[in-house]
């Protein structure tokens, strides 16, 4: 008999995951105790995070409809996909062409799970289940080989991710891995926690939380960290930007955009 154990994912349930407390702060249910514990000592230090996330999900979501209906790109990777929630990727740039194809990367094995049960049958999209400090594995994935031509203009997601990669572990190079790969006309969306102007004890004590609990700490970088991560593109407008500020759908929208300590660009190779 096969050993069931052996095919089961590792959910860690002993420790806290990105994941899984972000979709605690979007007021998901895809998360365990360990998960909710480490999230309420985030907003008690810092209760505007729920806030930074559901901005975060807006900016996606704007972002992604810019790319397909805009820029007309018709193929995404997504990485650092998070659990499903409302306005996923496929979504979003299927509501402008359905024919559009991503590819969902993520490294909790609870997303890849949920991913599956969420994902069209039309064969459009892929989840792979991969950390992407090595793109390597990831470039060469059959999955993505399947969906993604990269001989055409392609739009890389990296939203709400790279602040859990360490400079150590290069976000930079990894970055630079899919621009190489990429076309002329390939874009670049991501956004990145960073260090406020006011507030800095609210943001540096709920990073701390993701360093001392969860599986990956958290890096608060400063604005010209984050734009050297668009080496090789051109940032469309309005450049690099706090979340409310991207595009908004309406003036007010981005009224008090620096107290949300999130920051975004969308770039143009
Ligand atoms: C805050 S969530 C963001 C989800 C989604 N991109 C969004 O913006 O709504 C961060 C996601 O990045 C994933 N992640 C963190 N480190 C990763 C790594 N080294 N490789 C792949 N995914 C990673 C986490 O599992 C989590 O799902």
């Amino acid at each position: 008999m096969p050993d069931e154990r052996s095919t089961t994912p590792d959910l860690r349930t002993d420790r806290p995951t990105p994941a899984r407390m972000y979709d605690y702060y979007l007021g998901g249910k895809d998360n365990f105790a360990v998960d909710r514990d480490a999230a309420e000592q985030v907003l008690s230090a810092a209760p505007e995070v729920r806030i930074l996330a559901r901005e975060n999900r807006a900016f996606l979501g704007r972002a992604v409809r810019y790319l397909a209906a805009e820029a007309g790109i018709r193929q995404f990777i997504d990485i650092g996909t998070g659990l499903p929630t409302q306005g996923n990727v496929h979504e979003v740039a299927q509501a402008v062409d359905p024919s559009t194809r991503v590819v969902y990367v993520d490294n909790d094995p609870i997303v890849r799970a949920h991913a599956h049960a969420l994902l069209p049958a039309d064969g459009t999209t892929a989840v792979i289940e991969a950390d992407m400090r090595d793109p390597g594995p990831i470039l060469d994935h059959p999955d993505l080989h399947r969906l993604i031509d990269f001989d055409e203009p392609v739009a890389v997601l990296f939203m709400s991710v790279l602040h859990f990669i360490a400079d150590e572990e290069d976000p930079y190079g990894l970055v630079a891995a899919f621009r190489d790969r990429s076309v002329p006309g390939s874009h670049l969306a991501l956004s990145h926690i960073t260090s406020p102007e006011q507030n800095t004890d609210g943001a540096t004590a709920a990073a701390d939380v993701y360093k001392a609990r969860a599986t990956s700490p958290a890096v608060l970088r400063t604005p010209k960290e984050i734009g050297s991560l668009f080496d090789g593109y051109e940032l469309v407008d309005p450049g690099l930007v706090f979340l409310p500020q991207w595009r908004p759908d309406t003036p007010a929208a981005a009224a008090n955009a620096d107290s949300v300590w999130m920051l975004c660009a969308v770039g143009r190779r």
